[in-house]
């Protein structure tokens, strides 16, 4: 694990992006700090070395990785198609929490890396040492999220290490990251751009920029097939099950004295306007309502919290579907298998 500032700049080469890209280029697998979660980079065009992402994280070879980049140069080894609204988004939107799906250029990328697919998914991180990383690895990053399959994104090195020590050559530790839930991934392929992972940058900045955008409707409907093969497997989950809870604090703490009357161990996630007046085995706090970025900032923090603590349930507090809104609510429909409980319904 190296410890590095965030002010760094890349001219200064720090000895420790020196020797983490070195691996990068010897086709080691090392996680890094971007602007949302920690990632688990590798070499994009080399088989051998986007491999070893997928064993580390116990990844299925059918969901594609994004890949990084630190220059619009590098857009060039990827794909020869970019359309005028993606030309746009990147203009506004990069370094930024923002992954678009272009047509992929023919064996350029590992196909590995886009798992066999004619597509791949690009983004420019806006975090000063994942920059100063590639840029000094020479070449794009393939990099999904840096935990285990299923588990909550990493938000910090300590996340990534207590999933995948021993498992990969290495973690640049940049301290906590800033956004906290993953890049936003917008599919550029079709005529009207499609939102295929809800993330960073909310469909309303989108909107400003591009007139028409739409929603994957795989993302309302938990049965359907979605278009990014990764929103179909469960994830962001703590051990213990989790159940949205769509009511009243008061009514929320009726359901917690419910279990626990019952001789279980519950645990709750809330906000910091109604966690202390919770009594349960675990109140985890996540941010404030009044500033749903700090919802998204504390989230996977939270989440994780939890398995330390040893529950037999869990529920959590909903928000509103608006801006980042829209990525909390959708990690914690997944993390919580989609199970709700809506007060004077259930
Ligand atoms: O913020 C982020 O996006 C983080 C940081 C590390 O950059 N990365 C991340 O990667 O969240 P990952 O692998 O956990 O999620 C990538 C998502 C998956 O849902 C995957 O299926 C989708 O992007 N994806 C990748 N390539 C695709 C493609 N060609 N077509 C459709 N979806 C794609
Ligand atoms: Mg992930």
């Amino acid at each position: 694990c190296w410890s590095v500032d965030n002010d760094v700049d890349s001219e200064k080469n720090y000895p420790q992006i020196v020797e983490a890209s070195q691996l990068l280029k010897e086709g080691e697998v090392i996680a890094f700090p971007t602007e949302t979660v920690y990632g688990l980079g590798a070499n994009a065009m080399s088989d051998a070395a986007v491999s070893k992402i997928f064993a580390a994280k116990g990844r299925p070879a059918d969901n594609p990785l994004i890949v990084h980049i630190s220059n619009m140069g590098q857009l060039e080894l990827l794909t020869r198609d970019i359309p005028e609204t993606a030309a746009r988004l990147m203009a506004q939107f990069w370094p930024g929490p923002l992954t678009l799906i272009l047509k992929k250029k023919p064996d350029a990328v590992s196909s590995l890396t886009t798992a066999g697919l004619d597509t791949v998914a690009v983004r420019m991180p806006d975090h000063p040492v994942a920059l100063a990383l590639i840029d000094a690895a020479g070449v794009p990053v393939a990099a999904p999220s840096a935990n285990k399959s299923g588990k909550p994104s990493p938000t910090s090195a300590s996340h990534v290490l207590a999933d995948l020590d021993g498992l990969i050559a290495g973690v640049v530790d940049g301290g906590p990251t800033g956004v906290g839930v993953e890049s936003t991934v917008l599919d550029c392929t079709t005529e009207v751009p499609v939102i295929l992972r809800p993330g960073g940058l909310s469909k309303e900045d989108i909107e400003r920029v591009i007139e028409h955008v739409e929603q994957d409707p795989a993302l309302k409907l938990s049965e359907a097939a979605p278009k990014s093969p990764g929103m179909k497997y469960r994830h962001y989950a703590p051990s213990a099950p989790l159940f949205l809870a769509d009511g009243d604090k008061e009514w929320i703490q009726e359901l917690i004295d419910q279990k626990r009357d019952s001789g279980l161990k519950v645990g709750v996630l809330a906000p910091e306007e109604s966690a202390s007046f919770y009594s349960a085995d675990a109140v985890a706090v996540c941010g404030s309502r009044a500033d749903l970025k700090s919802v998204a900032h504390s989230l996977y923090h939270a989440l994780r919290s939890f398995d330390e603590k040893n529950l037999d349930i869990i529920y959590a507090e909903v928000y509103p579907v608006q801006g980042v809104g829209a990525a909390i609510m959708n990690r914690l429909e997944k993390a919580a298998a989609h199970r709700k409980i809506t007060k004077g319904k259930n």
